[in-house]
Order: structure tokens, then C-alpha cells, then sequence
């Protein structure tokens, strides 16, 4: 049984009940129980293989777009609402539960419609307000200062640092709930992971944020709460400073202090 986690809130913005979940015939997630808090960082961290993108990508039913994955039984509640419930709108969960990618992908547009292009998706026509988002979104990202002048600019001139900051302004443009990263910083070098980290922190005041790290010193620099994954299994999941000081089991230690992995 994983431990679960004291300070976690009673209503959680993330809760996982029992996931059973299978590409093919093999299972890649184990009886998983986890509840996220909402406006904190949650880390996934665990040696390659563990099933940490799987799960984060159940949050956004991305899986459902791989033929063979299937969740064989289990709960995944959003804001108290089961995700797989006939009534839900997968279109409008993406809309609440974002995601930025390992490697940046911003669309081969402008620095603007890369941020635009979201909104008038959602049917904004308004100029006075998508300039609005453009910035709002921009500054929230840390980014605005360095592209205010190269607005119309193609997304793909900036640097992989930006390119990935512009992805994550992308993302809180529609004010999503939650923001799934999935090893945001792995293309990065240090300075620009430093900065993406550094706006990870600013964005707990408004978003989720669920990131799924290979570099433990990342999940002890930017999140509140770790859960470490064993070949599919959460093996526990606490308080970040706990769970690096003391763990409650052998194999996160051993994990942790690099003893494998
Ligand atoms: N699209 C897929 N089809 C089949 N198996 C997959 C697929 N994606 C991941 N897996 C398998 O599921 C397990 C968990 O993978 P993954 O969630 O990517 O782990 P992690 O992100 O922790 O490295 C691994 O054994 C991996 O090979
Ligand atoms: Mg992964």
C-alpha cells in the first residue's frame, strides 16, 4: 500500500483510484492510488520504463489516441468528475488538463498565433483581446520581455530554452486547470532549465502542475509533493523534503541515493 500523503487537501484536484492499465497484453500500471493537489507541483520521478508518461497521460486521455492502451479497471477523477464518464468531452478535458512535451513543439507560426491560435479555436475574434491573452500569457511564461519586439516573428526562430516557454505560454493561453509536463527541461541546458523551473514556481499560484522529471534535483528544487513509480507500481508518494530525507521505503532510497536507475 502506498503511504498517502498528510498534507494533501481533502479535495483533491487529481485522484487515481486502483489504475489497471495495459498496452496489449502487458501491464504498465499497477493498482495505482495517488490524490494531487491542487496549486502544487507534483513530481514523477523513477528510473525509465516505471510508467510515469503513462500516467500522465491517462490525466488528458492522450492514451486514448494509442490503439493497444486500455485501462482495465480503476478511477480517474478531475475535479471530483470521472474522466471516462460518458458525459465528458474529451475536447474540453484537454482544454482543462494541458500538457508541454519533452521536446518543444510550438507550430510552425508566428510567436503570436502560436499563442492566438488556441483561443480562436474557442471562437475569440476579438483583436483587443487576443492581443490581451498574447501578452497575459506571454508574461506568465517570463517570456514576454524578450519576444514584445518579434511578436509576428516566426515561434521556431527562438532559442530551445524560449521555444519551450513559448509552449507553456501556449498552454495557460486557455486557462487550463492543470498543466501536465512531461520532462520539460530534457532538451535544455542548464540556465534555460533554471528559468523554466524558476517558472514553474510562479505558475503553482495559478495552475496543477503534475511534471515528470528523470533529474531528481529538479523534483527537489520545484515540487511540493513527489511520487516515485517501480516498474508500474507508485511505490510512495509524500512530501517532496520527506520523501528525499525519509522515504518510508527501501527502494526509493535506494532510487534516491543512486543506487539504481
Ligand atoms: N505506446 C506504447 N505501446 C506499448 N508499450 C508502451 C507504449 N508506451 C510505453 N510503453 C511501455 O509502458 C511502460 C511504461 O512506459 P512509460 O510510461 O513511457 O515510462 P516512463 O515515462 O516512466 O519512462 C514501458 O514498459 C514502456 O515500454
Ligand atoms: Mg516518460
Amino acid at each position: 500500500m502506498p503511504s498517502q500523503t498528510e498534507s494533501v487537501p481533502s479535495s483533491p484536484m487529481i485522484e487515481v483510484e486502483n489504475l489497471n492499465f495495459f498496452y496489449g497484453q502487458t501491464q504498465s500500471l499497477h493498482g495505482v492510488n495517488l490524490k494531487i493537489p491542487a496549486k502544487q507541483v507534483t513530481a514523477f520521478i523513477g528510473p525509465s520504463g516505471c510508467g510515469k508518461s503513462t500516467l500522465l497521460r491517462c490525466f488528458n486521455r492522450m492514451n486514448d489516441l494509442i490503439e493497444t492502451a486500455r485501462i482495465a479497471s480503476g478511477h480517474i477523477k478531475i475535479q471530483g468528475v470521472d474522466i471516462h464518464d460518458p458525459e465528458v468531452d474529451v475536447i474540453s478535458l484537454r482544454r482543462q488538463v494541458g500538457m508541454v512535451f519533452q521536446k518543444s513543439n510550438p507550430f510552425p507560426k508566428s510567436i503570436y498565433q502560436n499563442i492566438s491560435y488556441g483561443l480562436e479555436l474557442q471562437g475569440v475574434k476579438n483583436k483587443q483581446r487576443l492581443d490581451e491573452a498574447v501578452e497575459t500569457s506571454l508574461r506568465g511564461a517570463a517570456l514576454w520581455d524578450e519576444v514584445k519586439d518579434r511578436l509576428h516573428t516566426s515561434g521556431l526562430g527562438l532559442s530551445g530554452g524560449q521555444q519551450q516557454r513559448l509552449c507553456i505560454a501556449r498552454a495557460i493561453a486557455i486557462q487550463p486547470a492543470v498543466i501536465l509536463m512531461d520532462e520539460p527541461c530534457a532538451a535544455l541546458d542548464p540556465i534555460a532549465t533554471g528559468k523554466v523551473e524558476e517558472l514553474i514556481q510562479q505558475l503553482k499560484h495559478d495552475f496543477t502542475i503534475v511534471i515528470v522529471t528523470h533529474s531528481m534535483q529538479q523534483a527537489g528544487r520545484c515540487s511540493d509533493q513527489t511520487a516515485f513509480f517501480y516498474l508500474g507500481k507508485l511505490i510512495e508518494m509524500d512530501v517532496t523534503q520527506k520523501v528525499f530525507t525519509n522515504p518510508a521505503h527501501k527502494q526509493t532510497e535506494d532510487y534516491i541515493t543512486g543506487r539504481f536507475g
